[in-house]
C-alpha cells in the first residue's frame, strides 16, 4: 500500500446498477487471523479481503515470528516459530486490532506484554472489558506507564460476565480460553455473525465453542488444536454499503456471496424507504424507487439492532431523501464525523448529542471532503455519487481500511470515479 495522499475524485448522477460479489469479512478476518496462532499447525484462510487492516494484522504476525504467504488457495499462516508475547509498542498504538491477540497470545503462550491501544477516530475504545474477563479468567494484568504486562500463569476456565456485549472483548476471551482445561462460560456476550464465524473456526480447529449468536458462550477448553482450511463469512458491512449506493442513486443491484440473514436489519430500513429487496440463498436483490423516503428513527445497537458500522452510510442516504429521519448513534460516543461534510454537500443534518436529524434535500452539490473515520469516509462516496457535479474525497486511506477498492467495485456497478494521488 503506498502512503502518498490520495483521494477519489466521484463524477455524481450515475446510477449504480448490476451485480457484485462480496469478498470474505474485515471483522471476521481480524480475530480469525489472530487466532490462527493457536494452532502451531498451517492455517489457510480463503477469500481473504485486500484491506490495509488485514495487511496490519499480517504484519504483527510476522513480528510475532509468524510465518505468513498469499498462496493461490489463500493467506496461509504458521505459527509453529511463535516466540514473541511482546507486541511490538509502534503496532499497538496503531493497529487497533492489535487488542485481537491479546487472548490467543495469552491462550497459547500464557503470557503476554501489550501497549494500551490508542483510540480512534470514532471514539476512546477503551478495553476495560477485555482486561476484566481475562482477568476473570486467572490472568494477572498490571499496568506500567501504559504498557500491560500479562501473566497467564495461573488461568483458570471460570465464568466471564461482560457488562455490556463487546464484539472484541467476547473474542479476546473465546480465544484465551479455548485451550484452557474446563469449561468457560461467557455471560452477557455480544451476538454478532462475526462471533458466529469465529466460533465456526475454532470449532474447525478441533475447539469445542457453542452459543456464539446468544448471550452465552460456552467453551470447553482442548488440549491441543489442529491447522484448518478456512473461508471467512462474507462482509455484511461492505454489502450494506453496496445495498446503499445502489439506494442514493435509484439504482438496481445483485450483490452474490452474502447472506440475506446478516443484512436483516438493513434490508429493512432500506424497504422502509421505498427500496423494493428479495433475497434468495446466498444473494440479494435491491431497486431503488427515483427518490426515497426518509426512514423514520433509526437507532445503533448490539446486534441483531440496526449495525453502527452502517449508520453513516443510511444517513448519506436519508440526506438525499424526502422527509425527515432521527438517527440515534447509541454504540459509540464520536461517530458522526461526516455530519459536517455532508453539510457541506448541501445536507441538513442537524447534531445534538448521540441524536442527528437529518433533513432530506432535493439535490446534494459535489464539493472537495474528507475522510474522517473508515465508515463516514464510505458514506462521503456515497453522498458523491448521487450529487451533482463532482465530489473529491480525501484521506481515503482510512476508506481501504476496510473497503478493497472501492473505486474499482462502485466503477463496475456504473459508478463514474477514479482514483487520484494529491499533491
Ligand atoms: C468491533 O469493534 C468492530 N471492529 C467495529 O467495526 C464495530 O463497530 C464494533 O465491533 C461494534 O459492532 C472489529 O471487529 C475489528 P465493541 P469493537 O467492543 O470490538 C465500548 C468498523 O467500522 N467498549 O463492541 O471495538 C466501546 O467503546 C469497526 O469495521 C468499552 O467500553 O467494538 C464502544 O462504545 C468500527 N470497553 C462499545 O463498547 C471495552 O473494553 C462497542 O465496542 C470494549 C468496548
Amino acid at each position: 500500500m503506498n502512503n502518498a495522499m490520495e483521494g477519489f475524485m466521484v463524477h455524481g448522477g450515475e446510477c449504480i446498477q448490476g451485480t457484485a460479489r462480496v469478498e470474505g469479512a474485515k471483522n471476521a478476518v481480524l480475530p480469525i487471523l489472530a487466532a490462527s496462532i493457536l494452532t502451531e499447525e498451517e492455517v489457510v484462510i480463503r477469500d481473504c479481503p485486500a484491506l490495509r487492516d488485514v495487511q496490519a494484522m499480517i504484519s504483527m504476525l510476522k513480528m510475532l515470528g509468524c510465518q505468513c504467504e498469499m498462496r493461490e488457495g489463500g493467506l496461509s499462516i504458521r505459527s509453529s516459530a511463535l516466540h514473541n508475547w511482546e507486541m511490538p509498542d509502534e503496532i499497538s498504538k496503531e493497529i487497533r486490532s492489535s487488542i485481537f491477540l491479546l487472548g490467543p497470545i495469552l491462550g497459547r503462550l500464557r503470557k503476554a506484554t501489550v501497549t494500551y491501544p490508542g483510540g480512534c477516530e470514532i471514539g476512546l475504545r477503551p478495553i476495560d472489558l477485555h482486561l476484566k474477563g481475562l482477568r476473570a479468567l486467572g490472568v494477572n494484568i498490571r499496568d506500567r506507564q501504559g504498557i500491560l504486562l500479562c501473566d497467564g500463569g495461573n488461568m483458570h476456565a471460570g465464568d466471564v460476565y461482560l457488562d455490556y456485549p463487546s464484539v472484541g472483548a467476547t473474542e479476546n476471551v473465546m480465544m484465551a480460553a479455548a485451550l484452557l482445561p474446563g469449561t468457560t462460560c461467557i455471560h452477557n456476550a455480544a451476538r454478532e455473525p462475526e462471533i458466529e464465524d469465529l466460533e465456526c473456526f475454532i470449532n474447525a480447529m478441533g475447539g469445542r465453542v457453542r452459543g456464539a449468536g446468544t448471550q452465552l458462550i460456552v467453551i470447553e477448553g482442548v488440549k491441543k488444536l489442529h491447522g484448518t482450511c478456512f473461508t471467512p463469512m462474507p462482509d455484511r458491512i461492505v454489502a450494506g454499503t453496496l445495498l446503499c449506493a445502489a439506494a442514493i442513486t435509484g439504482g438496481e443491484v445483485t450483490l452474490e456471496n452474502v447472506r440475506p440473514r446478516d443484512l436483516i436489519a438493513v434490508e429493512a430500513k432500506l424497504a422502509e424507504m421505498g427500496c423494493r429487496l428479495y433475497d434468495e440463498k446466498d444473494r440479494v436483490h435491491l431497486k431503488a424507487r427515483e427518490t426515497l423516503q426518509a426512514f423514520s428513527s433509526l437507532q445503533t445497537q448490539p446486534h441483531p439492532g440496526f449495525p453502527t458500522d452502517m449508520q453513516a452510510q443510511m444517513m448519506a442516504v436519508c440526506a438525499a431523501a424526502r422527509g425527515t429521519g432521527v438517527i440515534v448513534e447509541n454504540v459509540f460516543e464520536n461517530r458522526f464525523g461526516h455530519v459536517s461534510d455532508l453539510n457541506r454537500m448541501g445536507a441538513c443534518i442537524r447534531v445534538n448529542g448521540r441524536v442527528a436529524v437529518v433533513q432530506g434535500v432535493e439535490k446534494l452539490r459535489g464539493c472537495r471532503v474528507c475522510a474522517r473515520d473508515l465508515r463516514g469516509g464510505a458514506a462521503l462516496v456515497l453522498a458523491g455519487l448521487a450529487a451533482e457535479g463532482e465530489t473529491l474525497v480525501e484521506n481515503i486511506r482510512l476508506i481501504d481500511r476496510g473497503y478493497a477498492s472501492l473505486e474499482k467495485t462502485l466503477c463496475r456497478m456504473g459508478a463514474r470515479m477514479e482514483r487520484i494521488t494529491l499533491s
